[in-house]
């Protein structure tokens, strides 16, 4: 049985782009094998997956990944660092970095690496942080035995980027997003505010370029989406109509997700339940690992 793992950064709010991105594949991945899903940080729990099938927990509660961050941190080369892309963006935008944001990347290794992990389903932007654990994997096995797994990543191909309100792909970092939980006058608004052109309502309009028919395509049915394309050529809608029409479509997509979503707001008993459990399960596989790390790096006898 494969062993999948992946973790989510809970900074802001989840949006449209995290949810096809890596959200949707993860919950997808989950009847394919034994999944491992946490939350990466302390904030409280935003999304949540069918808690029966995967083993949810939070990172914090498993201490084994910051013992194994450092023992990963000692055969780490500051070269691999220095070049990965996140920690440059950061320098690039602040002078302040903080050696933990440095080394972000190998506390991500020791995330993927403490479960023996198969498979890493992740967003295209975390490639080559799997490929910085796949590389540490490696050095750690030269040096000291065949002590782990090598993981593969899962990306979903490039098929189709998620547009944002202002037409550039959807992103925390460009402020162009929509959330996936927001009530409904926001959401609306939101929709409402995607930048368009001013081609007159009467005029024909480009389909092809629009990101209200790019967002369209992934919640409305495939007929649907042929009736926006025709009203977009024939003229005589506006944008406004076109927005209408996605709001509704978005609405109605995360509609039964929305409503599970408050239920588990109402009952944080029941998450904390889940999280403790999770903890526990997890907590088991890692100290395995981990025992078994700790003997070949000569920690132990
Ligand atoms: N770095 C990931 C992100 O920003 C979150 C993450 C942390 C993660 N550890 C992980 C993802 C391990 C997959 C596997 O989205």
């Amino acid at each position: 049985m494969k062993r999948i793992l992946s973790g989510i950064k809970p900074t802001g709010k989840p949006h449209i782009g995290n949810y096809f991105g890596m959200m949707r594949p993860a919950i997808e991945w989950q009847d394919k094998g034994e999944a491992y899903y946490f939350i990466a940080d302390y904030h409280a729990l935003t999304t949540v997956t069918d808690p029966a099938k995967a083993v949810l927990f939070r990172q914090s509660d498993v201490p084994a990944h910051t013992e194994l961050a450092w023992l990963l941190t000692c055969q780490t080369p500051m070269a691999m660092l220095e070049n990965a892309h996140a920690y440059k963006d950061h320098l690039a935008k602040s002078k302040q970095v903080s050696h933990g944001l440095f080394a972000y990347p190998v506390l991500m290794a020791a995330d993927i690496l403490i479960y023996d992990s198969d498979i890493v389903p992740v967003g295209k932007d975390q490639k080559q942080h799997v490929e910085i654990t796949r590389d540490l994997a490696v050095k750690m096995n030269t040096l000291y035995g065949s002590i782990f797994k090598i993981p593969e990543p899962s990306i979903l191909p490039t098929v189709a980027t998620i547009p944002g309100l202002d037409g550039q792909k959807m992103s925390k970092s460009y402020d162009n997003t929509i959330e996936l939980f927001l009530d409904e006058k926001p959401l609306r608004k939101k929709i409402m505010g995607i930048i368009t052109d001013s081609t007159p309502v009467e005029a024909p309009k480009d389909p092809t370029t629009s990101s209200i028919v790019a967002l369209y395509r992934f919640f409305a049915p495939e007929a649907d989406v042929a009736k926006m394309e025709a009203d977009f050529r024939s003229g005589g809608f506006g944008y406004g109509d076109f927005k209408k029409r996605l709001f509704e479509a978005v609405w109605e997509y995360f509609s039964a997700m929305r409503k599970r979503r408050a239920e588990l707001a109402a009952d944080p008993g029941y998450v904390d339940g889940v999280l403790k459990a999770g903890a526990e399960k997890a907590s088991s596989t890692a100290n395995q690992v981990m025992e078994r790390v700790r003997r070949a790096v000569g920690l132990r006898d």
